[in-house]
């Protein structure tokens, strides 16, 4: 059996991150739970040519590489820092290299952190409907994370962890054989 493909993109260039901490979790926690074959990017690993690339045919191979694996993946998890109540221009600029029916009808969880709670529906007013643009299935729950959730750059609170249960719960309606895969794998 081929185990189906998580992709994590953080869209942070920072080094430790809490974006990325968010999306390591969130994958490590999915995968146990769908035998998912997992890889997570952050903006570092796209590269310098995002930003200086208008169209996808302009981006070099690392670029490349980084956008074609979200494209295949059978699920995405997307992971925003919150910049100004929204997400960075330059995360946009790589969903914007992506064309429409790339992520038409993938599941994708939504999360972001941003430093405290005043911008926690973010992930509501900003995330969702961008990727109601792709038609893609955003999962209901959507994760929001701030400074207080995390320690040492991983997630340490209660709260946050069942938010995170709870999208991983509605995941299963995607991926019905988990179970079969997971007995496989043992
Ligand atoms: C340019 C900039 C703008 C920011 N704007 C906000 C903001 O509007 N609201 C907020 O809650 N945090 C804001 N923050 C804080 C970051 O969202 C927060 O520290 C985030 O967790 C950083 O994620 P990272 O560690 O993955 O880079 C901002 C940070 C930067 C650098």
């Amino acid at each position: 059996m081929v185990a189906p493909k998580l992709v994590g993109i953080a869209g942070s260039f920072n080094r430790p991150s809490k974006t990325y901490a968010l999306v390591q979790h969130v994958a490590e926690l999915a995968s146990s739970h769908y035998a998912f074959e997992s890889k997570i990017y952050d903006l570092h690993d796209v590269g310098p040519s995002l930003g200086t690339s208008l169209w996808r045919k302009d981006l070099d191979d690392q670029a490349r590489r980084v956008i074609d694996d979200i494209v295949s993946a059978d699920a995405l998890i997307i992971g925003s820092p919150t910049y100004k109540g929204s997400y960075p221009g330059l995360f946009k600029h790589l969903i914007d290299l992506i064309d429409p029916h790339e992520l038409r009808a993938k599941p994708i969880i939504i999360t972001a952190t941003g430093g405290g709670d005043r911008h926690a529906l973010m992930v509501e007013h900003q995330l969702r409907p961008l990727f109601g643009f792709f038609m893609s299935h955003t999962l209901p729950t959507a994760v929001y994370a701030s400074d207080r959730d995390f320690t040492d750059y991983k997630v340490s609170s209660e709260p946050l962890s069942k938010r995170i249960d709870e999208v991983i719960g509605e995941l299963a309606t995607f991926f019905p054989g988990a179970t079969a895969l997971l007995a496989a794998a043992e």
